[in-house]
C-alpha cells in the first residue's frame, strides 16, 4: 500500500519495521489522513509474519507537534462527535506487536499521546514532551489526562496539562515516561536495537506479555493477576515454550518459530 504522510519500511532489519511520520513542514501534525494511514499500516504490519516489532518515528526536529490544529479549528462539537477522530487511536492501541516510539524534538499534544500509545519510548537529548492543548483553549483528548498521569503521577501531569509546560527528555526519563535518552544521532538506531531485542523472543510470548502489562491499566489487581496467570499457562501450548526451556537446559540459544 502506498501512503502520502507516512513512510513504511517493513524490514529495516530482520523482523523490525519502521514507520516514519512524514509531514515535516507541519512538524508532523497529525491530521486525519495521517492517522488513518498509520492505522492501516499498523494493521498490515501486525498481520505480517516477517514483522515482530515496529518503530514509529518522526524526524530530528519533531516526532509530532500534535493533532492538526488547522484541520480542527473551524469544527463544531457535532462535527467532532461525527468524525470521532480518536476512534482511530483505539485501533492503534490494539496492535499486538510491540510498538516503540523513537522521539526527537517535539512530542506535543497528540504527538506526546501517540508516544504513550507505544509500549516503549527512546528519545534523543533534544526531545520535548508536552500537553499544550490548554494554550489553545482545549485539553488533551487522546489519552493525555489518563496515560500521562499513570506514567508520571498527578503532580507532574497536572502541571503539564494545566500550564502547558514541556518537559525535557531527561525529565521524562526520570519521571518514568520514557525508557532511554541518547544523543540525537543515535535515537533511531537505539529504538531499532530495542525492537530487535524483543523481536528475538518468542512472538507469541511477547504478544501475551504485552497484553498482560496493558491489562494492568484497565483492571484491578486480582483480575489482572488472573489474566496474567491464564496467559502464562496458555504459553505452555506453544512450541516456543518447549524450545525456550529446552535451550536453557541444553545451554544453547533458543530458536523461536512463532508456533
Ligand atoms: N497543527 C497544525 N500545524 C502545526 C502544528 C499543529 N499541531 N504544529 C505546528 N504546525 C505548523 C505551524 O503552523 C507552522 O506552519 P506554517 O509554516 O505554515 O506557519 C509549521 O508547523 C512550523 O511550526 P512553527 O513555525 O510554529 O515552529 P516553531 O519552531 O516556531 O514552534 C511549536 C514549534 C512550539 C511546536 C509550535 O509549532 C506549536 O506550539 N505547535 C502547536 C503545538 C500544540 O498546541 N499541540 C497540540 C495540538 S491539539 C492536540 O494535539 C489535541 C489532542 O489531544 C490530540
Amino acid at each position: 500500500m502506498s501512503y502520502e504522510f507516512i513512510v513504511v519500511n517493513p524490514a529495516v532489519v530482520e523482523y523490525v519495521a519502521t514507520i516514519q511520520l512524514n509531514r515535516p513542514k507541519e512538524l508532523n501534525a497529525l491530521n486525519l489522513q495521517l492517522m488513518g494511514e498509520l492505522k492501516s499500516a499498523l494493521e498490515e504490519l501486525d498481520n505480517n509474519d516477517e514483522v515482530r516489532a515496529i518503530v514509529i518515528h518522526g524526524n530530528e526536529r519533531a516526532f509530532a507537534a500534535g493533532a492538526d490544529i488547522k484541520q480542527m479549528a473551524g469544527k463544531t462539537a457535532i462535527d467532532m462527535l461525527k468524525i470521532d477522530q480518536f476512534s482511530t487511536w483505539d485501533s492503534i492501541r490494539r496492535t499486538k506487536k510491540p510498538l516503540i516510539a523513537a522521539v526527537s524534538g517535539f512530542a506535543l499534544g497528540g504527538g506526546c499521546e501517540l508516544t504513550m500509545l507505544c509500549d516503549m519510548i527512546v528519545a534523543s537529548e533534544t526531545a520535548q514532551f508536552g500537553q499544550p492543548e490548554i494554550n489553545i483553549g482545549v485539553m488533551p483528548g487522546a489519552g493525555g489526562t489518563q496515560r500521562l498521569t499513570k506514567a508520571v503521577g498527578k503532580a507532574r501531569a497536572m502541571e503539564m496539562v494545566l500550564t502547558g509546560n514541556f518537559i525535557s527528555a531527561e525529565e521524562a526519563r526520570e519521571a518514568g515516561l520514557i525508557n532511554k535518552v541518547v544523543p540525537v544521532d543515535l535515537y533511531l538506531d537505539e529504538a531499532i536495537k530495542l525492537a530487535q531485542k524483543t523481536a528475538e523472543k518468542s512472538p507469541i510470548a511477547v504478544q501475551m506479555a504485552k497484553e498482560s502489562v496493558l491489562k494492568s491499566f484497565d483492571t484491578g489487581l486480582q483480575e489482572g493477576l488472573f489474566f496474567e496467570r491464564k496467559n502464562f499457562y496458555m504459553l505452555f501450548a506453544t512450541e516456543d515454550q518447549k524450545e525456550g526451556m529446552n535451550a536453557f537446559i541444553e545451554k544453547r540459544k533458543a530458536i523461536f518459530k512463532n508456533k
